[in-house]
Order: C-alpha cells, then sequence, then structure tokens
C-alpha cells in the first residue's frame, strides 16, 4: 500500500500516558504524508514527553495552557480549533474521554474539542482494567453519540506489564486512519472561484450592493483547496477570512472582477459564485453628491456577464454558475444554465430568511441530462455535494464517449 498523502491541518492533542512518546512519530508520520501539524499537550502529558521534543518535530511552538496572554496574542484557541481540518488526540487517557464526554472544557485540549467543527478522533491509552471499566465504557458510548471517532485500542502487552485491551493503535495505523477518507481528486486541477457582491460607485461615499455574504464561494474556494487543487478566489467585498492555501484577488466592482477573471487564463474549472451587480453607474460622481429637494435619476448601464464570457472562451473550463431567483426556481434556473453557457447551475431560492446572507441553503443542481436536490444544510457541506457533482457529471460524460 502506497504512502497516504494529504495536505491536511490536522491538530495533535497528547494527554498524560506513557504512550505520548509514541504521539512524537505520529506527528512526523503525519508530516511526512504532506500535513501541516499544530501539536496540543495536556499539562499531564508534559510531564512525559518536554514540549520542545514536539515543537522540534512539528516545526510550531506547543500550546499546553488555555490562558495564556502571549499564544492567544498569536493563534488565539478558536482560531487554532477553525484552523483544524482534523483532530486527534493520541494517546487519549481516561481522564480526557472522562473529561470530553462529559463536555467539560477546562484545559486548552478540551476547550479545542468543543470548539472546533472539524471532526475528532481519539486514540485511547490506557491499563487494560482502566479500559474495561463501566464508566470508561459508558464515556466511550457517549463519545461516539457526539460524533466523535475511536481509533483503536488494539490488544497487546502494556506497558504497565500486563496484556489485554489499552493499548494505544500503532502510530501509522492512526495516520491511515486519519487520511483514508481524505478526497485529493481535485489534485492538478485549477480552480477560480468569484464570490460575494460586487459595488458599483455612485460617488466617493455611496454605492449600489446586493445582500450576498460571500459564504457560499469562500466555501468552495475552501473545499476545492482540501480537496487538493490550486485556488483562485476572487472576491468582492467580505470581512470573511480567506480560506487556507487559497490565493484571493480583492476587487470592488464587477468590471475589475472581469479584469482580474481574465488576468488569470486557463482554468480546469470556473465557479461564478459572485452576485455581480447586472448594472453600474453609466457615469459615477466624483464628488458627494448633495439633495437638492428634486428627484434624483441615477443612468445604469449593464455590467459585462462574467460567466458568460468564461463559457465563451476557446478551451474553456468546467463552469459551474448560481441562479438566485425568488420563483420559477427551476424553470429560470434551467433557461439560465442553457442562456449562459454553463455546465452546472446550483439555483436556490432567495427572499426573506432564504438564501443570501446565512450560513446554509438549499440548492437544487441542474446540468445537462441530470438535476439533484440538496437539502437545506451548511454552505460548507454543499461546497462539497458541489464538486462530488462535478465528478459525477465528468464521469459520465467519459462514460459516455468511451
Ligand atoms: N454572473 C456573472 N456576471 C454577471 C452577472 C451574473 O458572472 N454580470 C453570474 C453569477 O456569478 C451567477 C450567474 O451569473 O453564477 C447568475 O447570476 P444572476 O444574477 O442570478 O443571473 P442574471 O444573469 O443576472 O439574471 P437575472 O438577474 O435576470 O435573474
Amino acid at each position: 500500500m502506497n504512502a497516504p498523502s494529504s495536505n491536511q491541518r490536522i491538530l495533535v492533542g497528547v494527554s498524560g500516558g506513557i504512550a505520548a512518546y509514541k504521539a512524537v512519530v505520529l506527528v512526523r508520520r503525519l508530516i511526512e504524508a504532506g500535513c501541516e501539524v499544530r501539536v496540543v499537550m495536556t499539562e499531564a502529558a508534559t510531564r512525559f514527553v518536554a514540549p520542545l521534543t514536539f515543537q522540534a518535530v512539528s516545526g510550531h511552538p506547543v500550546r499546553t495552557t488555555l490562558l495564556d496572554a502571549e499564544a492567544e496574542s498569536g493563534m488565539d484557541h478558536i482560531a487554532l480549533a477553525r484552523w483544524a481540518d482534523a483532530v486527534v488526540v493520541a494517546p487519549a487517557s481516561a481522564d480526557l474521554m472522562a473529561r470530553l464526554a462529559n463536555g467539560l472544557a477546562d484545559d486548552l485540549l478540551t476547550t479545542l474539542c468543543l470548539a472546533t467543527d472539524a471532526p475528532v478522533h481519539l486514540a485511547p491509552a490506557m491499563n487494560r482494567q482502566m479500559w474495561a471499566h463501566p464508566a470508561t465504557q459508558a464515556n466511550h458510548a457517549r463519545l461516539i453519540e457526539h460524533g466523535v471517532t475511536l481509533l483503536g485500542p488494539a490488544a497487546g502487552a502494556q506497558a504497565c506489564g500486563e496484556t489485554g485491551e489499552g493499548r494505544m493503535l500503532e502510530p501509522d495505523a492512526i495516520v491511515d486512519a486519519l487520511l483514508a477518507n481524505d478526497q485529493q481528486d481535485l489534485a492538478g486541477r485549477h480552480v477560480v472561484v468569484t464570490a460575494a457582491g460586487t459595488r458599483e460607485p455612485i460617488d466617493p461615499v455611496r454605492f449600489i450592493a446586493n445582500r450576498s455574504s460571500g459564504r457560499m464561494g469562500f466555501a468552495l474556494a475552501d473545499d476545492a483547496a482540501r480537496r487538493g487543487a490550486v485556488v483562485t478566489l476572487v472576491a468582492g467585498p467580505s470581512t470573511l477570512p480567506t480560506p487556507a492555501r487559497v490565493e484571493r484577488i480583492d476587487v470592488e466592482t464587477a468590471q475589475q472582477m472581469q479584469t482580474a477573471v481574465e488576468s488569470i487564463g486557463v482554468t480546469d474549472i470556473f465557479v461564478g459564485a459572485a452576485a455581480v451587480a447586472d448594472f453600474r453607474l453609466a457615469a459615477p460622481v466624483d464628488h458627494k453628491l448633495k439633495k437638492s429637494g428634486e428627484t434624483l435619476s441615477l443612468e445604469l448601464v449593464p455590467n459585462p456577464d462574467i460567466i458568460r464570457g468564461v463559457a465563451e472562451r476557446s478551451g474553456r473550463p468546467f463552469v459551474i454558475g448560481f441562479a438566485a431567483e425568488t420563483d420559477h426556481v427551476r424553470e429560470y434556473a434551467a433557461a439560465k444554465r442553457v442562456a449562459k453557457g454553463m455546465d452546472l447551475i446550483c439555483a436556490n431560492e432567495v427572499g426573506p430568511g432564504k438564501g443570501f446572507d446565512r450560513p446554509d441553503n438549499a440548492l437544487l443542481l441542474l446540468w445537462e441530462g441530470g438535476e439533484r436536490e440538496l437539502a437545506q444544510a451548511d454552505k460548507r457541506h454543499l461546497a462539497g455535494e458541489i464538486f462530488d457533482t462535478y465528478h459525477q457529471i465528468t464521469q459520465d460524460r467519459d462514460d459516455a464517449s468511451s
């Protein structure tokens, strides 16, 4: 079997137990597999292995305490929880399992496990009787109920001299389990994503804008990067943080967005998730407009259609677009897909409490000869489904042409 490879960001938590020394090998193996690793240790873990050892192996300072003002001024614990693609606690002691099963957040590691929305894996390591104790087994069951994945423990000789179940899984087995479902199915592809709304100036202090938050586009850029793509995100004004491993080009107007998209050149996949203003002022005013008591008319001219331009290129990429509609969603979206030359359109209903400026959405995906409904879900989940659908469509096309 080939060594797994990944570009995941993995937070390794180390709790107190003799198996902590094996976590050093785990960190090393993860880095060899291409992962970026940050290590957090409990106080008890530092009695077994010095934080400096993990710092040397991971290449980053090790965090041990929650209320460390200096460390918090760098990447604070919430940022660290968000940074992680996955968390693995190895070894996970009986005490750590008990605290996590009860939702305690009494040190940095347990706080991170609660604060992250990344998958949490535990590799338990303890004496066989501690593992078999009904309290530990109840905690085990509860953790699984909470969505935590338990890796091991294995059975065999234990540090205490006994033999039985409770040994920590070997580092290589933990790495295999962690990276087993790591899809690098966009590796080698260049993905360009437009996101957020554009702003069309009226005068130096006013502009025409819309309700798009950029969440969908940023989630798509993030997901593509996690799957190994080279990603360029062309973003209208947005306060969202740039996803890791994504190159971001900030723009304001539709014309700037088009220029940025054109400057990128050849790509494999283009995703138009931006809510591009259809119109701009024919002549933005260079000074602040004053009210005169009269009505004010602004002359608007159409903006370039960015996605249509991409779809008309020779050697065009696979084009994914969006349709925000208040009514006749399926009908309007199907027509829009064909009119703009998109391979796949993701349609959603917008209006009060729907679509824009929300973390979740429901989508109807339409392509030539197929469709798929995605129920209301987090936009990050939807992003994954959209790229899965891209794979399905290209696979079907390959099958049809062979
Ligand atoms: N789009 C674009 N450039 C524009 C307008 C839209 O690239 N000037 C893209 C959007 O990013 C989206 C898709 O086109 O992927 C659909 O945009 P939408 O505004 O819903 O469609 P319109 O063509 O503007 O149609 P209408 O406003 O009439 O519904």
